[in-house]
């Protein structure tokens, strides 16, 4: 049956291009997920006087990610990093440390940018956090370079070439979490 699997847009912007691209991941998926859009924008900014009264919208985030089988993060470069509401809702996640929801999920993150090198510094960053949190990062790397007509209006990748590297990406993610399944039940 379907992985189950939470999609994380590092972006906070309504006309997104990283959004449009996890739409169009999503699609490339096809059946063998069950795709679920997490809200990262209307966490609060971490400050841990709040941790006694964690809002509703926190229990959410990390409860939705909690039962996530695998996790797909794609998200915008900003100054050469990690946007800071992705930021933001990973160290919600991270804590408290003995119930950090990062630690063992299987992690595919990719990400897009009009510029040329597409978020490839910016997932560095992404990546050295997420593996100091315990979580497993797979399936290699992919860096999109956004051109306006990238994705269509029916989320399908227009350009062939892309459409099959990130098709082989996918493949590779996809079918690591599907190994790991076994492992998670008796975790
Ligand atoms: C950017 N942008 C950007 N692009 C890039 O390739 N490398 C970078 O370091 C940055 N830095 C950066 C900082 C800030 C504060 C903003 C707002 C933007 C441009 C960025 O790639 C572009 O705005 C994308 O459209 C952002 O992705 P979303 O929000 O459309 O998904």
């Amino acid at each position: 049956d379907k992985l189950d699997l939470a999609v994380i847009v590092g972006s906070n912007r309504r006309e997104s291009i990283n959004r449009r691209l996890a739409r169009a991941l999503v699609r490339l998926a096809g059946d063998r997920v069950q795709a679920r859009f997490i809200r990262i924008d209307d966490l609060p900014i971490y400050n841990q006087d709040l941790e006694p009264g964690r809002t509703p919208e926190v229990h959410r985030f990390t409860a939705e990610l909690a039962r996530a089988e695998a996790i797909l993060i794609v998200t915008p470069e900003h100054n050469r990093s990690i946007p800071a509401v992705l930021k933001n809702a990973i160290d919600w996640g991270s804590k408290p440390a003995d119930r950090n929801v990062w630690r063992d999920k299987v992690v595919a993150i990719t990400g897009a940018s009009p510029g040329a090198i597409g978020t490839a510094v910016g997932q560095q960053h992404l990546r050295q956090v997420l593996g100091a949190l315990g979580a497993l990062v797979v399936g290699g790397e992919a860096y999109v370079s956004f051109k306006p007509d990238l994705v269509e209006a029916d989320d399908r990748i227009a350009v062939e070439a892309t459409r099959e590297f990130l098709g082989q990406w996918l493949d590779r993610f996809l079918g690591v979490a599907s190994r790991m399944r076994p492992l998670r039940a008796v975790a």
